[in-house]
């Protein structure tokens, strides 16, 4: 009986739950198995034959949710997705060693990190991190494929982050650190990068805190911005624009930059906040090749996992 209340007692799989469950040679190979994927949908097409993903979402999503069921129908698997707070009508510990029972992967997008990882202590299973309020996994890894295919190279670059220090920051540091780039962090006082997170980040690469952007955006090849307020801020939105407002990336900013540079942006943007529609819209902008590339990502984060 007790063994039941206990947390999965299979040694746990391996997942995606924050950029660093990966080691450094294999993000190197799963960028590389991207450019296979994104080159031939034919020859992945019955890699996952028979597997099945559960889908979580307490936040909202586009680009995830969809390109995650795409992956996973388009590599001849099948996927089911919850949205609504995963813990609601039961506990979280119940709720994983339920999905254990049906499925091989859950990939869940939270607002705590925590529930992400307690998802994979209780399954036993991979767990994918869909977003949480401390990391962007999977954005990150789309983030630099984009990067390489742009510029044919990682090791140099410099990636200018300015805007709020949140998750989509916190996974930039930690993948692009470990793959030779410098990344540039300008945020308002008081919005900076979690503390610890900088700290893993710096012991594979240089990360430059500043509060000044025209510091960052100086010699780098990429600028990045994302929302200033994130869901589950939304209380401080109005508060947010004002605190920001020098931190909006626009034409003139932009002007600061290489002439190379490109721009950079998770999506949602809110345009006319922390970026100009002029900027999104421009010749520099890569933002949807960075969404078509969330699927290719994905697609060889889940053949590394479930194969
Ligand atoms: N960039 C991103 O994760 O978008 P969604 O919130 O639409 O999934
Ligand atoms: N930082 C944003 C990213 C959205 C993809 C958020 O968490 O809302």
């Amino acid at each position: 009986m007790a063994a039941q209340h206990q947390p999965s007692s299979h040694p746990r799989s391996q997942g995606l739950r924050t950029d660093l469950d990966f080691s450094t040679d294999q993000l190197t190979a799963l960028l590389e198995l991207t450019e296979q994927v994104k080159q031939s949908r034919q020859r992945f097409a019955s890699s996952l034959k028979g597997r099945y993903v559960a889908l979580l979402f307490e936040k909202p999503s586009l680009r995830t949710r969809m390109t995650f069921e795409l992956a996973i129908k388009q590599l001849g698997g099948d996927c089911v997705t919850q949205i609504g707070l995963i813990a609601e009508r039961e506990p979280l510990a119940d709720v994983a060693r339920n999905l254990a029972r049906w499925t091989d992967l859950i990939v869940a997008r939270t607002f705590a990190q925590e529930t992400v990882d307690e998802l994979a202590r209780w399954s036993g299973l991979p767990v994918i991190n869909a977003l949480s309020d401390l990391y962007h996994p999977c954005q990150a890894l789309a983030d630099v494929f984009t990067l390489k295919e742009h510029f044919g190279r990682l090791r140099g670059l410099k990636l200018a982050y300015v805007g709020d220090g949140n998750n989509v920051a916190h996974s930039l540091m930690l993948c692009c650190a470990r793959l030779g780039m410098t990344v540039s962090v300008a945020t308002p006082k008081g919005y900076g990068p979690n503390a610890e997170i900088v700290a893993k980040a710096r012991e594979f690469g240089p990360i430059e805190l500043t509060n000044d952007p025209a510091a960052a955006v100086k010699g780098a090849h990429a600028i990045y911005t994302d929302v200033w307020a994130s869901m589950g801020q939304e209380s401080e939105a109005e508060e947010r624009k004002r605190v920001f407002g020098p931190y909006q990336v626009n034409e003139a900013f932009l002007a600061q930059a290489r002439p190379d540079a490109i721009f950079m942006h998770c999506l949602p943007a809110k345009r006319g906040q922390e970026v100009t529609d002029a900027v999104v819209e421009s010749a520099q902008s890569v933002v949807f090749d960075q969404a078509e590339n969330r699927l290719h990502v994905q697609k060889a984060a889940l053949l590394t996992l479930l194969q």
